[in-house]
């Protein structure tokens, strides 16, 4: 029998690499897709077919534009016949450049209105817009494949859609108000196309990273650390934090716990319509409210270890 076959948007980087490659090596065939980084994707289908064997197809795609997630699809399936779990991944933050091109953040009341638009439409168009397609194009094509092992006297084989999202969906940061509601208003498409792909074995959830180690994070975080005068990073903002106890788990996230994840979550046959934060436990401790506090926090403690 044909191996499964998975497609992972944004697989070309982060998080998205780490869940095609857990696929990979699992068995799976996969679909390596791309936007900018054309390399880095066919190095990876490279690498995935001489460590696991496993069949690729690299495609490239700006799912911010409206055609694009149903040829993906489309493609997909026509390549291997089948498709079994679709990721959908695909995600910017809702930082743009200022008028003189700077990457600028304002807090949320604070937003000039050109800005404001502009973060807008980056954040709905890819994460939300492409998402909502993808899945669209994605649970009709594994319908259409139940109804066909139906007809066949088959029983419909377990099929999975699984969304990327953040528990930005709920845990609000002042000036990342549309990047949140991009990934909240996703979870309503969670929840249609669960409804509606239960009786065809089509299971749908949402896997809600926390802070993860990734090239998103590896941006500049306006924090400047106070022993080196050097400007931290997000992630290593927020590594600082979890040792100064803003999450229970006192590690920011790996790609690869995000992947583990997402393969146990699309196998689960008898959960859907789920939205499940992998987050080390960052939202029970109110993380982003106390910023301030579990950072001077986690200062405190690098320099008593140094001591
Ligand atoms: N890292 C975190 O802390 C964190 C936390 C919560 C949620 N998330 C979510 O996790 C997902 C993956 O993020 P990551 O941290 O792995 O970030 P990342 O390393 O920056 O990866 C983002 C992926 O999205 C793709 N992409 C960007 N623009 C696209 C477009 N117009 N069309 C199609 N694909 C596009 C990129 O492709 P190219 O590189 O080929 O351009 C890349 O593969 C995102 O949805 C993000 O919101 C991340």
């Amino acid at each position: 029998m044909a191996a499964r076959v998975c497609l992972v948007t944004g697989s070309s980087s982060g998080i998205g690499a780490a869940v095609v490659r857990h696929f990979a090596a699992n068995g799976y065939a996969v679909v390596v897709h791309y936007h900018s980084g054309e390399d880095r994707a066919a190095r990876l289908a490279d690498e995935l077919h001489r460590q696991h064997g496993a069949e690729v197809l690299a495609v490239g795609a700006d799912l911010a534009e409206a055609g694009a997630p149903g040829l993906l699809v489309g493609q997909a399936h026509r390549h291997f016949g089948r498709l079994d779990v679709v990721v959908s991944n695909s995600g910017v933050t809702s930082i743009v450049p200022d008028a003189q091109g700077r990457p600028r953040r304002y807090r949320f009341p604070d937003t000039p209105p050109d800005h404001l638009e502009a973060e807008l439409e980056r954040v709905l168009d890819l994460n939300l817009l492409g998402g909502y397609r993808l899945a669209q194009a994605a649970l009709s094509c594994m319908i259409e494949q139940a109804q066909q092992e139906r007809s066949a006297g088959e029983e419909a084989g377990h099929r999975s859609i699984l969304f990327v999202t953040s528990i930005s969906d709920t845990a609000p940061d002042s000036t990342r108000i549309p990047y949140g509601v991009s990934k909240a208003a996703l979870s309503h498409v969670v929840l249609g196309a669960a409804l509606e792909g239960g009786p065809y074995n089509v299971t749908v959830n949402a896997l809600r990273p926390g802070i993860v180690d990734t090239p998103m994070t590896s941006r500049p975080s306006g924090v400047v650390d106070p022993d080196s005068g050097r400007e931290l990073t997000v992630a290593e903002t927020y590594a600082l934090m979890a040792d100064g106890g803003s999450q229970p788990i006192r590690r920011i996230g790996r790609p690869e716990d995000m992947a583990q994840a997402a393969y146990a979550f699309a196998r689960l046959s008898f959960m859907t319509g789920q939205l499940i934060a992998v987050d080390g436990g960052f939202t029970l401790a109110s993380g982003f409210e106390n910023r301030e506090l579990f950072l001077r926090e986690g200062l405190r403690r690098r320099t008593s270890q140094k001591d």
